[in-house]
């Protein structure tokens, strides 16, 4: 198989390179649940700011592996950690019904492995903190077709910005979403994921509301392996307290992916959001197809499935670039070196 050529191609589908060829500076929002592998990938796109690749225009927190209020307060620390503390934060919006409960199993009961006391205290004020869907409203409406919204948590946010302001999604450059399972089994359920099962309804006004969608699937991320090994790797090349919270991170996501058989029995933790880093910055580590995604809310055994028309037939309502092979190597190397420039002192 070639990256970025046609020697795979499946036989209904026209699988094509990523439409991004160049690394531009990017304004970015990045929607996010933390969750340890949320704040793996928020440290990775701390460094990308460091050295000039993005701009992080604001961190809208969001209800799911953990409650609204433990989600702002783990961004807000890690923001604290990796250096950029002056960057706006959003409070989650509140889910009514979420389908599952939270992921304190596998993230720990504070959302940060058990470890989040050790960090630098939250420098944002939950109490104060605007809400996450009318700081996205408000950044789409200043950055017309320049923001590009990274998604890894439930998509409640951002449902909730366009009904309140129909049609704010479609004034996103574009929307990268980890979530989803298409060939694969799901994470929560048979079909489901955890970020799309959580709250079902979001992800469908999401997915009919706009064209402008890339998809990172469970298809790809549960390829991204971050192992001990790595940890280490990232602690010999500096020792302070963003390598030690790393490398303590590391161990208890490894511990709970290992109980909760998340890796196949392999000896790490998968760093799933990463995958929507690597789409914006090493977009040649990813195969997509273009496809119309769909979203069951009402299956009794299939209720958060996401699924797309097979059919060798015209895709004229397409709405999404979808995620279906991942150069695994390559975009863990990439993550593994710019954290380590993150880290250096
Ligand atoms: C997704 O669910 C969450 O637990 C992770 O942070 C990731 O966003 C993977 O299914
Ligand atoms: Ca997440």
């Amino acid at each position: 198989m070639r990256f970025g050529g046609r020697e795979s191609t499946p036989q209904n589908f026209r699988k094509i390179q990523n439409p991004k060829s160049k690394i531009e500076m990017t304004k970015i929002i990045f929607d996010t649940d933390p969750g340890g592998d949320d704040a793996f990938a928020l440290l990775w796109l701390q460094s990308l700011a460091k050295q000039g690749k993005a701009e992080l225009i604001a961190v809208t927190t969001a209800e799911g592996n953990i409650n609204s209020k433990s989600t702002f307060i783990n961004a807000s620390k890690v923001l604290s950690l990796g250096g950029f503390e002056q960057v706006e934060l959003g409070r989650g919006v509140t889910v009514k019904n979420p389908q599952a409960a939270d992921a304190a199993h596998i993230h720990g009961m504070d959302g940060m492995g058990n470890i989040s006391n050790n960090l630098p205290a939250a420098k944002h004020d939950f109490e104060k903190a605007v809400y996450s869907d009318d700081l996205i409203i408000d950044k789409l409406n200043a950055y017309p077709g320049e923001v590009s919204i990274l998604a890894v948590g439930p998509l409640t946010n951002l449902a909730a910005a366009e009904t309140k302001s129909p049609g704010i999604l479609e004034k996103a450059k574009e929307i990268v979403i980890m979530g989803g399972a298409f060939k694969v089994p799901g994470n929560v359920t048979t079909h489901a994921e955890f970020n799309i099962f959580y709250n079902p309804e979001a992800a469908e006004k999401v997915f009919s509301s706009c064209n402008n969608l890339v998809i990172l699937p469970l298809d790809i991320t549960e390829k991204l392996l971050f192992t001990p090994e790595m940890a280490e790797d990232i602690m010999s090349s500096s020792q302070n307290h963003l390598t030690q919270f790393i490398s303590d991170l590391c161990d208890f996501m490894t511990e709970a992916n290992l109980r909760y058989r998340q890796t196949r029995g392999f000896k790490g933790f998968l760093v799933h959001d990463g995958a929507a880093v690597a789409y914006l910055f090493y977009p040649e580590t990813l195969l997509f197809c273009r496809a119309k995604v769909d979203v069951e809310t009402q299956g009794k055994h299939t209720l958060g499935k996401t699924f797309f028309d097979e059919r060798f037939i015209a895709k004229k309502d397409a709405n999404s670039w979808v995620a279906l092979e991942v150069d695994k190597e390559g975009l863990l190397a990439s993550l593994l070196e710019d954290i380590k420039f993150l880290c250096m002192d």
